[in-house]
């Protein structure tokens, strides 16, 4: 698949098989994510790929309502960012390099057939959610990517009209 037609055909997935994806290929993934462009090269993204344990942690700060969700996908990774408040320039630099690592993984995901879903759920800027994955108050979690086995085509989500979004500068 080439990067454009990658660019064009990833699509937010929900429904997962239930195998995981090995070790192997999301080292693949976590490796491609690291070639994100970053200012300073300061290598500002975390990964934390859940294990049962984290899961299970996760699972119980959220509660039963939102437990079900985390059950979705087979395999989660939690991505976040160093933060530099003393900073704030490059704290926002690598806030967008943070996400254009996240979404070097969802591309190289589909590029390998997987299904994939960044998905940000509120109890990870919560305190009892952050310390579930063991995140340190110098990161800012910015999702949890969902990875697994593809079960469903999925619709394509319109975008607007390129001439709502481009200007053309004289
Ligand atoms: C930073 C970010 C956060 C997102 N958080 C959620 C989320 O919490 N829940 C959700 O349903 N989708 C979430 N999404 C997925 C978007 O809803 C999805 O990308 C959008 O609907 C377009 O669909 P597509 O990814 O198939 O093109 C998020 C996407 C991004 C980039």
């Amino acid at each position: 698949m080439d990067v454009e037609e990658a660019i064009r055909t990833r699509r937010t997935h929900k429904v997962y098989g239930s195998e995981p994806v090995e070790r192997a290929v999301l080292t693949e993934l976590l490796e491609l994510g690291r070639w994100a462009p970053n200012h300073h090269l300061t290598n500002p993204w975390r990964f934390r790929v859940l294990g049962p344990e984290a899961l299970e942690r996760l699972k119980a700060a959220v509660g039963p309502d939102g437990a079900g969700k985390l059950d979705r996908a087979p395999t989660l990774v939690a991505v976040s960012v160093l933060c530099t408040p003393d900073d704030p320039v490059a704290e926002e630099e690598d806030l967008l390099a943070a996400g254009c690592a996240a979404y070097a993984v969802l591309l190289g995901a589909h590029n390998r057939g997987l299904a994939a879903y960044w998905r940000t759920p509120a109890i990870l800027r919560e305190p009892a959610g952050r310390a579930a994955l063991d995140i340190p108050d110098a990161e800012h979690c910015i999702g949890l990517l969902h990875l697994g086995p593809a079960r469903q085509e999925q619709r394509v989500p319109e975008r607007a009209p390129l001439d709502d979004v481009v200007t053309f500068l004289a």
